[in-house]
């Protein structure tokens, strides 16, 4: 008897550690310290980037094309959301300011297809120093490390803000908000986007739900997430907006990323092997993350928020 349920006891043993281990390894935000120590480690251990390339963010899967690879699917997130937003009707050389640049893959491409003036900040020291490495000379952008809820610019310093996937690290939302908009110009554009919750209070979390946000709040430093809906009313009634918002959900769009991200290890295995055996155990530990994102953008549990709006 003992035998036959040996090999069981132990399976059950080994997933227990692992998910004990999944737990203390977890990143919990504390402060935006914790927020950029985290991404200096994902910055100077390479996977990231040799995984996913010079953008951290998800992938726009086109309806009538959902083929192609997640490196593309990134870029073309890019150009959609100028356009989506109407950043593209700016003039070249008009300043913008990229919120949570990462390692400013939007920023290269909103200087170098957009004739745009870019500024890119992030909390993470590393990431600023690899920007700036990834950034050839000539191009109108520059890095620098600065904390998105106290921005050391002048009022409507810009004629653009753009912010792809910073916001969930962001525990002031409202604060977010306010410094987006003060630091953008009268008339000028804001394009953002987000990992937001559903609505929790109109629909309340189940109790698997609520175990499964605080995973997705626990691993990955967010301090809390919003509602679409609620971060279009802060910016809608933020003083220096022109309160007229516009936010759509783009899960349809973005859901195939998440499956994509784990295949690009498949695709690319050298990526992960050639950085050593500690690369490919990081790698898996992700995995789990990674299909509760999936499960929970799919349910819509979270949705891909995106916003625009005019100062
Ligand atoms: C998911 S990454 C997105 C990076 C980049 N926008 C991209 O799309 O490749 C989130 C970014 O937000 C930045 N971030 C988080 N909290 C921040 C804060 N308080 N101030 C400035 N940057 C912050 C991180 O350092 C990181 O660069």
């Amino acid at each position: 008897m003992f035998e036959f349920l040996a090999p069981f006891f132990l399976i059950s043993l080994f997933l227990l550690a692992c998910s004990f281990i999944w737990r203390i390894t977890a990143r919990k935000y504390i402060s935006s310290g914790t927020v950029a120590s985290a991404y200096d480690a994902w910055t100077q251990d390479k996977l990231l980037e040799r995984l996913w390339g010079e953008h951290i963010h998800l992938g726009f899967y086109p309806s009538e094309n959902k083929n192609i690879d997640f490196r593309q699917a990134k870029v073309k997130f890019v150009h959609e959301l100028v356009k989506w937003s109407g950043l593209d009707k700016l003039p070249k050389g008009s300043r913008i300011l990229d919120v949570g640049c990462g390692i400013g893959g939007s920023s290269r491409i909103l200087s170098k297809y957009y004739g745009f003036n870019v500024t890119g900040i992030t909390i993470s020291p590393a990431q600023v120093k690899r920007a700036r490495e990834l950034t050839p000379a000539g191009l109108n952008c520059n890095f620098q490390v600065m904390d998105a809820l106290d921005l050391k610019f002048e009022d409507g310093s810009f004629d653009g803000v753009w912010s792809v996937e910073a916001g969930a690290h962001m525990n002031d939302k409202t604060k977010f908000a306010d410094e987006m908009m003060r630091t953008l110009r009268p008339g000028g554009y804001l394009a953002l986007a987000d990992w937001n919750s559903r609505d929790l209070r109109e629909f309340p979390p189940s109790f698997f739900e609520n175990l499964v946000l605080k995973q997705l709040l626990e691993q990955w430093v967010h301090p809390k997430f919003i509602s679409i809906k609620e971060f279009g009313n802060i910016l809608r009634t933020n003083k220096n907006s022109s309160g007229k918002v516009f936010h759509e959900n783009w899960n349809i769009y973005t859901n195939p990323s998440w499956y994509d991200s784990i295949i690009e290890g498949i695709r690319r295995p050298f990526a992960i092997l050639s950085l050593g055996p500690l690369a490919i155990v990081k790698s898996i530990r992700e995995i789990p993350t990674i299909v509760l994102m999936n499960w929970a953008f799919r349910k819509g549990l979270m949705e891909f928020g995106v916003y625009k709006c005019r100062g």
